[in-house]
């Protein structure tokens, strides 16, 4: 069960339990079926409205009921951000491996790796990329982020995601949110594995719209929240909540599941969203948009129109500039972009770059079309065509100069060393007795 909206004031009941939230007020003495009152705060009690985020959960029992956290070490999560010698390549990763779970057991928590990042979630700026890959469904176990929001980009393989709001099956080609401190698990049906993109500091939002008006792009409307549903069980063998806090895990044990919440309401949930509904806007007379065009959602920096972290994407769409290079243009960037690809070939890479890997141009790191798609466009007869058919590729587009690990420079083996060698053919073309008629 689902209810739809961007940010909206919800309010949700598990239908086993009407009349679960409190009338008129959100602590009263006594709470209706003898719930505890518990608010998860999103932001700062004093921000101003549009940004003030907040829920109440009415449950079983509160979530301050745990023996003491201690640190755990499990999957290769990190924010130290120097392990290895900065590296200003174009990098790029082959698809990244998923554990066979004959050997071990790895669930969604063990199976996260940090690829890059920057910042510092203790002074609440900064950003983590990280891949998650596993088979295996986390039993009795939940994850608590205190550091910052995630945001999931399941790539292969459903994933269900319990949380203290409810249920969401999140697909690939959908995204989903959890925002920081929303307890969640993950049940998997098999090999599984994605992306995810960590703000600390910072919601995400969606972009504003400034002349494309109160239409497209994302739209709020096609944002799903999940419904409340609760569970009340006892587990005796004990119940891990993993905390990821400053950069580290640690876990506590208690003897009931947190997902006990039975009713709540507040703006501050997680959501999820189906790329396939992303109205794309683009150019139809010659020339490009940039790609923050495609944003689906922005984590805001405190300067005004620099994101700490955008995600973008290349959805299926229709080309039909004129007289233009229609892939995207050779580029130099102020902000680091990391791509990944859900599905498909992504146009200006038509090898190499596949499903489940990735890669990343640092910061002012030239990147572009490699040669065979340079010659190719340029030759090709400009028809109306479809672009990105059957394909999704995507970006988190950061104002942060990111660290890369040593998991993803080293340990996962998946760099592709042989990248560079995509733009060596690129020849020149420039004869200065020629020049054509323009347009
Ligand atoms: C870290 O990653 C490597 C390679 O992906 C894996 O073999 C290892 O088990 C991971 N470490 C932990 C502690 O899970
Ligand atoms: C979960 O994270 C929040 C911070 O976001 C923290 O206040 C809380 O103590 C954590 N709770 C548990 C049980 O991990
Ligand atoms: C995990 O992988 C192993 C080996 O490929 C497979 O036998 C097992 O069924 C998988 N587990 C799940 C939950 O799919
Ligand atoms: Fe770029």
């Amino acid at each position: 069960r689902y209810m739809s909206g961007f940010g909206n004031e919800f309010s949700s009941e598990d239908p086993r339990c009407p009349g679960a939230l409190p009338d008129g007020q959100n602590n009263p003495q006594v709470c209706p079926y003898g719930l505890y009152a518990e608010q998860l705060s999103g932001s700062a009690f004093t921000c101003p409205r549009p940004t003030n985020k907040r829920s109440w959960l009415y449950r079983i029992l509160p979530s301050v009921k745990h023996k003491p956290f201690t640190p755990v070490y499990c999957g290769n999560i990190t924010e130290s951000w120097n392990e290895v010698e900065p590296d200003p390549n174009q990098l790029r990763w082959l698809p990244f491996t998923i554990p066979k779970s004959l050997d071990k057991k790895v669930d969604f928590v063990s199976g996260l790796n940090t690829i890059c990042g920057a910042g510092d979630a203790k002074s609440r700026n900064g950003i983590g990329i990280h891949m998650y890959t596993c088979n295996t469904s986390m039993t009795d176990r939940c994850f608590n982020n205190s550091d910052g929001d995630f945001l999931i980009v399941p790539q292969q393989g459903n994933l269900l995601i319990t949380t203290e709001f409810g249920k969401m099956m999140v697909e690939p080609n959908e995204i989903c949110v959890i925002q920081q401190g929303m307890r969640f698990t993950v049940d998997v049906y098999g090999e599984t594995r994605g992306y995810i993109l960590e703000v600390y500091g910072a919601h995400f939002e969606l972009p504003d719209l400034g002349p494309i008006g109160a239409n497209g792009l994302a739209n709020p409307r096609d944002f799903q929240c999940p419904a409340a549903w609760y569970e009340d069980r006892t587990v005796h063998t004990g119940y891990t909540v993993i905390n990821k806090y400053q950069g580290k895990l640690f876990s506590c044990q208690q003897d009931f599941s947190p997902f006990n919440v039975v009713a709540w309401h507040g703006n501050y949930t997680p959501y999820k969203y189906n790329l396939e509904k992303f109205m794309a806007i683009n150019a139809v007379a010659f020339d490009h948009a940039d790609p923050s065009i495609f944003t689906v959602l922005t984590a805001k920096s405190t300067r005004p129109g620099v994101a700490i972290a955008d995600f973008v994407i290349f959805p299926p769409r229709w080309g039909v500039a004129e007289n233009t290079f229609r892939p995207p243009y050779y580029h130099r960037n102020c902000m680091s972009e990391f791509m990944g690809l859900i599905k498909g070939h992504y146009e200006a890479k038509e090898e190499g770059f596949l499903p489940g890997g990735g890669s990343l141009h640092s910061m002012m790191t030239p990147h572009g079309p490699d040669a065979y798609c340079f010659e190719k466009n340029s030759m090709a007869d400009l028809e109306p065509e479809r672009v990105a058919e059957g394909t999704m590729a995507f970006m988190f587009e950061s104002s942060f100069s990111m660290a890369v690990t040593k998991w993803a420079l080293e340990t996962c083996q998946r760099l592709d060393k042989t990248y560079y060698q995509c733009w060596e053919p690129l020849r020149s073309h420039f004869n200065p007795n020629f020049r054509p008629s323009h347009k």
